[in-house]
């Protein structure tokens, strides 16, 4: 997929003509990740974390997003038994709430249905009310707490699926988010 985020690329002053584009992510990707992930986590994962999960095969998926080539956005997949897990998505601060969260999640969930998850689980803490209504419009609703999930910081997990994930009504639902990330292309990001 590659498009231009014109809006990415022109509001926020970076080099003009930027294309947008999510690949797999690729040890050379790793350093940016790191970094955008210690601006947006309290508790970062490690760059010999992401090794390993790189490391893990089949069983994970990852992809970075990239506007220009340059690094702005991240997601992990880990899939096992019919149930995907998203274990991780983040976008860099001055790229944030421009659509790439969401491209990303569309991402992992095609690749969850494309590699047999029947369900798809995350957890989200629960002051992250931003990240929740993303994960709303991708039809995960919350199905517990996971006390002190985050004890760093000191807060609970929300755990949040999405069930039923290889149907055709599913399927519809990603069509339709689909469809909102291009009109929103042609529209030059909404300006
Ligand atoms: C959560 C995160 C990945 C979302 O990425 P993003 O690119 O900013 O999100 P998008 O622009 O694709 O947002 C899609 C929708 O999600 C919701 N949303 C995202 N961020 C939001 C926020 N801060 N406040 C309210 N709603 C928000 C909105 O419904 C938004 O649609 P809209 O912009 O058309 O209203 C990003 O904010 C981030 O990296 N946060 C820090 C790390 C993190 O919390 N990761 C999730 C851990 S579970």
């Amino acid at each position: 997929m590659t498009v231009a985020l014109r809006r990415a690329t022109h509001r926020r002053g970076q080099a003009a003509g930027g294309a947008f584009e999510i690949v797999p992510m690729r040890r050379r990707h790793l350093k940016a990740v790191v970094a955008i992930e210690q601006q947006v986590f309290p508790t970062p994962w490690s760059l010999s974390l992401y090794l390993s999960e790189l490391a893990m095969g089949s069983t994970r998926a990852y992809y970075v997003a990239l506007v220009g080539g340059e690094v702005v956005g991240y997601a992990g997949l880990m899939v096992a038994v019919g149930e995907g897990h998203v274990t991780t998505i983040g976008v860099s601060p001055r790229f944030q709430r421009q659509g790439i969260g969401r491209r990303l999640l569309l991402r992992l969930a095609t690749t969850a249905r494309e590699r047999g998850a029947d369900d798809l689980t995350l957890e989200v803490r629960v002051s992250n009310t931003g990240a929740q209504a993303l994960y709303h419009e991708f039809g995960f609703a919350p199905a517990g707490i996971r006390k002190n999930y985050y004890a760093e910081v000191n807060e609970d997990a929300i755990v949040m699926w999405a069930h039923d994930i290889a149907t055709e009504e599913y399927g519809r639902r990603l069509e339709l988010i689909a469809a909102r990330v291009a009109e929103h292309d042609e529209r030059g990001g909404g300006e």
